[in-house]
């Protein structure tokens, strides 16, 4: 239902990320003062993603402009993903009041903009709302059903799979860059050749330097580190089992396998011995295939980010 509102034309405008950027570049300190980026870029993403999803944008980097219950919906989002998370590692599920009361605030305040994407409608269907913003999500599901439940679900999910991945990368990428100069100076070398301009989608993906980097990144702080499938049918894995794990391996109907890919990303007979080195280079000649799994499917498959990574990786 949703893959079609991921095609290239609709990824690729940037100009929608720019205004929010701006924004988080005005927080950052000019003397030199620490600032803790991880949360900027949570807010960051925060608000590109509702302004993408949504059609407005809960603004939670900019005082003024902020969306009334902006701080309350970034607050809630992020305590009821991180609670549920701790659940999720340990296999439990804890009785929480605020979890609720939270997961009611975010469920409201979603299903607010969905009853007034619902009644403007016939405007939206005549292009005659939202001219400054060619896509929004929201309005491209309207096409397809009118149902509230759907459609706040299917945001929701969207928001929690562009959202926190797009910020944890980026944390995660700075966490690196703040400790090494060389590579700094190396994307700086390569994003100086912009000129002081914005990319366009285009630029973005020729920027080779970045997308290793950013390829790196993920490799090594693989933003979903672990993850499961259930086996629909009988079937077989073709390595992994007998003594010396080369052998096939029968799964029955049913089994849950789980894998953890950060600690696949590290392996040293996969990857090398300098499997633990954050090293952009490597992926000069590095065309990996299933060892490679920051995504959903594969490098090139997860319709979020394929955007930038599909080019030659
Ligand atoms: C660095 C950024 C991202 C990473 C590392 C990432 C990673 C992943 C992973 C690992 C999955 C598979 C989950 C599973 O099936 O078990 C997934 C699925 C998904 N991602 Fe991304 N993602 C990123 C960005 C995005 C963005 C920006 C969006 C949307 C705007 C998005 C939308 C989705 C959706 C809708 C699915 C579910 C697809 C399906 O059910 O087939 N992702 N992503």
């Amino acid at each position: 239902m949703i893959r079609p509102n991921f095609t290239r034309s609709q990824v690729g405008d940037l100009a929608i990320y720019e205004e929010h950027v701006q924004h988080m570049l005005k927080l950052i300190p000019e003397n030199g003062r620490t600032v803790d980026l991880q949360e900027l870029f949570f807010k960051l993403t925060m608000d590109t993603a509702t302004k993408f999803l949504f059609g407005t944008s809960v603004n939670s980097l900019v005082k003024e402009k902020a969306h009334k219950d902006s701080d309350r919906f970034t607050d809630a989002f992020t305590y009821v993903t991180e609670e549920m998370a701790k659940d999720f590692r340990s296999i439990r599920w804890r009785k929480d009041k605020k979890r609720q009361a939270d997961g009611q605030f975010i469920k409201d305040f979603a299903d607010g903009i969905v009853a007034d994407a619902l009644a403007r409608q016939d405007d939206i269907e005549t292009g005659g709302i939202d001219k400054k913003q060619d896509y929004v999500f929201l309005y491209e599901l309207l096409k397809t059903t009118r149902d509230p439940y759907t459609l706040r679900s299917e945001t929701l999910n969207v928001l929690l799979a562009g959202r926190d991945t797009t910020a944890s990368l980026l944390a995660h990428t700075f966490f690196v860059l703040a400790r090494r100069r060389d590579i700094w100076d190396k994307l700086h070398e390569e994003v100086a050749q912009l000129q002081d301009k914005a990319p366009d989608y285009e630029q973005l993906k020729q920027m080779k330097y970045v997308r290793w980097v950013l390829n790196e990144s993920l490799r090594l702080f693989p933003v979903v580190p672990s993850n499961a499938r259930i086996a629909m049918n009988d079937t077989v894995l073709p390595v992994g089992g007998g003594d010396d794990e080369k052998s096939p391996v029968f799964v029955p109907k049913g089994t849950l396998v789980t894998y953890t890919v950060w600690s696949m990303h590290r392996r040293k007979d996969l990857w090398g011995e300098d499997a633990e080195e954050f090293k952009p280079e490597r992926w000069q000649s590095a065309r990996p295939g299933w060892e490679y799994l920051p995504f959903n499917g594969g490098p090139r498959i997860c319709i979020g980010e394929f955007a930038i990574f599909d080019a030659d990786s």
